[in-house]
């Protein structure tokens, strides 16, 4: 099978990265990654990508200056597909333009409701009855491009910061893998 060219941008953990190289590994998922940016250079989620033996591209601060080198670097890799996933720093509409094609995000709350940061302290202020992930194409507006798919659980009153994110979590593995197989059909 033909794998579109993927690269995944994290900055943390990393466990959807994770999901996404195992899932790839298999000869019918049709992304490879060949490629994870990061801009932390801590990231737990930068061991993931050396185990796997993946190239990866650190930024620096400067955001002009890194998406100029980084668009470079894409195209010198070949990559067809972007999957933001967990990337804490907001794209610039610069590089979202250059870039061209398409990009990916996964967001911890059912979109359009939560966009931005603190999710999981505002669904529960907010007393929501069900919550969860999206997976949506990415535009120049924050957590805003068409949506792809979106799972949902219903929350129980026991429930906090702690145990929302464990359970949104566990349906973002396979929310992503899903999504991306839905796009590439
Ligand atoms: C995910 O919950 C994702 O929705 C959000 O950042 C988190 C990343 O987690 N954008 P991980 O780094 O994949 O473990």
């Amino acid at each position: 099978m033909v794998k579109l060219n993927t690269c995944v941008f994290i900055s943390g953990k990393g466990s959807n990265l994770r999901r996404l190289i195992l899932n790839s590994n298999k000869y019918n998922f049709p992304i490879k990654i060949k490629l994870v940016v990061c801009n932390n250079k801590n990231a737990e989620g930068l061991k993931l990508a050396k185990k796997w033996s993946i190239p990866c591209f650190i930024l620096n601060k400067k955001q002009g200056l890194s998406d100029n080198r980084m668009l470079i670097k894409l195209k010198s890799y070949k990559i067809d597909l972007i999957l933001l996933a967990g990337y804490m720093k907001i794209l610039s509409k610069r590089f979202i333009r250059s870039f061209g094609k398409s990009i990916i995000n996964i967001h911890p709350s059912l979109l359009p409701k939560f966009k931005g940061l603190n999710t999981f302290e505002r669904i529960l202020k907010k007393k929501e009855k069900k919550t969860g992930c999206t997976v949506h194409f990415v535009n120049e507006k924050l957590d805003d491009g068409k949506i792809i798919l979106r799972k949902f659980f219903y929350l129980d009153k026991k429930d906090n910061v702690t145990s929302i994110k464990r359970k949104t979590q566990n349906l973002e593995y396979n929310a992503f893998s899903e999504a991306i197989i839905r796009v590439t059909r």
